[in-house]
C-alpha cells in the first residue's frame, strides 16, 4: 500500500470549501463573544508588527481583530474563502487585501517577519503531522514574536457526544454496517477525502511545538461548555431551546472549572509559545534588546528594561509568568436596552453596530477610541467580557 506523505491541496481545498460555503460571517464574528478563548487570542497579541492567521477560514477573528487597529493578515488554502473573505472585509471597510489563498506548510513571508502567529484548529489535519506547519510558523516570527497555536484536545467529552450521537442514529445504522462489510471484502472503495482530524493532549501539543523550537509560556486546557454546545446545533431546534433555558444556570457552574484540571474534558488545547532569541523583540514597544540581561522567566511575553520600568502596573502585572487570563464578567441573559452609551475615552455617544456590537469591553468604548493602542491593552486584559446568550 502507498503511503500518503503529505495531506494534498486539492484535498484540503475541496473538503474546506464545502465546510465553509454556507458560512454568514456577519454569525461568525458574532460568535467570537461565545469564545472561551478570546482572552488568550487578545491577551498574547503584541500592539506592534504584523501578525497572521494561519488557516483563517471565513475570517472572523482576522476582521475583529482589524477592527480593533491590529496590522492582520489571513491566510487560508481554501481560494473561495479567501476571496469571499475579502469581499467581506472591504464592504466592512476594513481594507479588501488582507486574506490570502497559502499553505501554512509554506508561507510566502519572510524569515522573522512577524510579530503575532495565530492558530486555529488548522495543524492536526495534516496526515503527515504539525511539524511543517509549525516550523513554519517559527522561521517566519520575529525573536521574541508569539505563536498561538489550539487544536482540539483528545480528552474532550465533545467527542463522546459525537459518538453517542453516532450510536443514536439507530436508522443510519444497517446502511452504516453494509457498507463497512462491502468496503471490507473490497467491493466498495473508500472514498478519496483526505479528511484528517489528529486528536493529541496538551502535553503532546506542547511537545510538538517545543520541537520546532519554540519556548512554552503559556497553555491550558479550556471549553468545558463546548462540549454542550456542539450538541446544540441550529438544525436542533428543540434541544436549543432547551440550552437557552438552561444554561444561564448550568453554565455558571462549568466556568468554574475552566482552567482547572477537569477542563482536560473541555474542547481545547491551548498553547501559547514564543521564538527565542539573544535579541529579541519586547512584546509591549517591539523594540530590539539583548534578552540575557533580563529577569527572565518573571514575565510571560519578552519586556524590554524600559517597558519593565516604566508600564502602569496594572498592565505588565497581567503579564506576571503564570497568570491566566480572565473574563471580568460573563453574562448568560442579554443586556436590558440602555440609553446611548458614552465613550468613556473621548465621551461621545458610540454609535450601535450591528456586526460587532460594544465590541466585548467591560468600559464604553467607541471604535475609534479601541484603535489607541495603549488604551486597547489596558481594556483588553483588564476587561473582557465572555457573552453567551
Ligand atoms: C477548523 S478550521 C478553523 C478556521 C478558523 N481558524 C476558526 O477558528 O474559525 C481550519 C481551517 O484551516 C484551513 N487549512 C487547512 N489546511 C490548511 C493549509 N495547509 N494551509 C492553509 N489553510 C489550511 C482550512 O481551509 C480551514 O479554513
Ligand atoms: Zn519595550
Ligand atoms: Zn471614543
Amino acid at each position: 500500500m502507498k503511503v500518503q506523505e503529505k495531506t494534498s491541496d486539492e484535498d484540503l481545498n475541496n473538503i474546506w470549501t464545502k465546510v465553509w460555503k454556507n458560512e454568514n460571517i456577519v454569525d461568525s464574528i458574532r460568535n467570537i463573544r461565545k469564545d472561551e478563548n478570546l482572552r488568550w487570542k487578545l491577551k498574547y497579541a503584541p500592539l506592534n508588527g504584523k501578525i497572521l492567521e494561519a488557516g483563517c477560514g471565513v475570517g472572523q477573528y482576522v476582521i475583529y481583530f482589524k477592527k480593533m487597529g491590529f496590522d492582520i493578515e489571513g491566510i487560508d488554502i481554501s481560494n473561495d474563502t479567501v476571496e469571499k473573505a475579502n469581499i467581506d472585509s472591504e464592504m466592512m471597510n476594513l481594507g479588501k487585501d488582507i486574506f490570502f489563498t497559502g499553505d501554512v506548510r509554506k508561507l510566502h513571508y519572510k524569515d522573522n517577519s512577524l510579530s503575532y502567529y495565530l492558530s486555529m484548529g488548522v495543524i492536526e489535519h495534516f496526515i503527515e503531522g504539525p511539524k511543517f506547519a509549525l516550523d513554519e510558523a517559527y522561521r517566519v516570527l520575529k525573536p521574541g514574536g508569539i505563536a498561538y497555536i489550539a487544536t482540539p484536545t483528545k480528552y474532550s467529552l465533545a467527542h463522546a457526544n459525537s459518538f453517542i450521537k453516532w450510536l443514536l442514529e439507530i436508522d443510519k445504522l444497517p446502511r452504516r454496517l453494509i457498507k463497512n462489510i462491502l468496503l471490507k471484502i473490497n467491493i466498495l472503495k473508500e472514498e478519496k477525502s483526505g479528511w484528517i482530524e489528529n486528536l493529541w493532549s496538551l502535553k503532546e501539543l506542547k511537545d510538538f511545538v517545543k520541537d520546532s523550537g519554540f519556548i512554552i509560556t503559556d497553555c491550558a486546557n479550556t471549553g468545558l461548555k463546548s462540549t454542550f454546545d456542539s450538541n446544540f446545533r441550529p438544525s436542533r431546534k428543540k434541544m436549543n431551546k432547551v440550552l437557552k433555558k438552561t444554561k444561564k444556570i448550568f453554565y455558571p457552574i462549568l466556568d468554574k472549572y475552566e482552567d482547572r484540571n477537569i477542563a482536560k474534558f473541555g474542547l481545547n488545547n491551548i498553547v501559547v509559545a514564543i521564538k527565542p532569541g539573544r535579541k529579541m523583540h519586547c512584546f509591549f514597544c517591539d523594540s530590539i534588546y539583548d534578552y540575557k540581561k533580563l529577569n527572565i522567566g518573571k514575565y510571560s511575553v519578552p519586556v524590554c528594561q524600559d517597558c519593565c520600568n516604566n508600564l502602569p502596573s496594572e498592565i505588565i502585572e497581567n503579564y506576571t509568568f503564570g497568570r491566566k487570563p480572565k473574563f471580568v464578567r460573563r453574562n448568560y441573559i442579554p443586556p436590558k436596552k440602555e440609553n446611548p452609551k458614552i465613550c468613556n475615552e473621548c465621551q461621545s455617544e458610540i454609535k450601535n453596530d450591528e456586526i460587532f456590537g460594544d465590541l466585548g469591553f467591560e468600559k464604553e468604548i467607541c471604535h475609534t477610541c479601541i484603535k489607541k493602542p495603549k488604551l486597547l491593552l489596558k481594556e483588553k486584559v483588564n476587561g473582557l467580557k465572555y457573552e453567551n446568550y
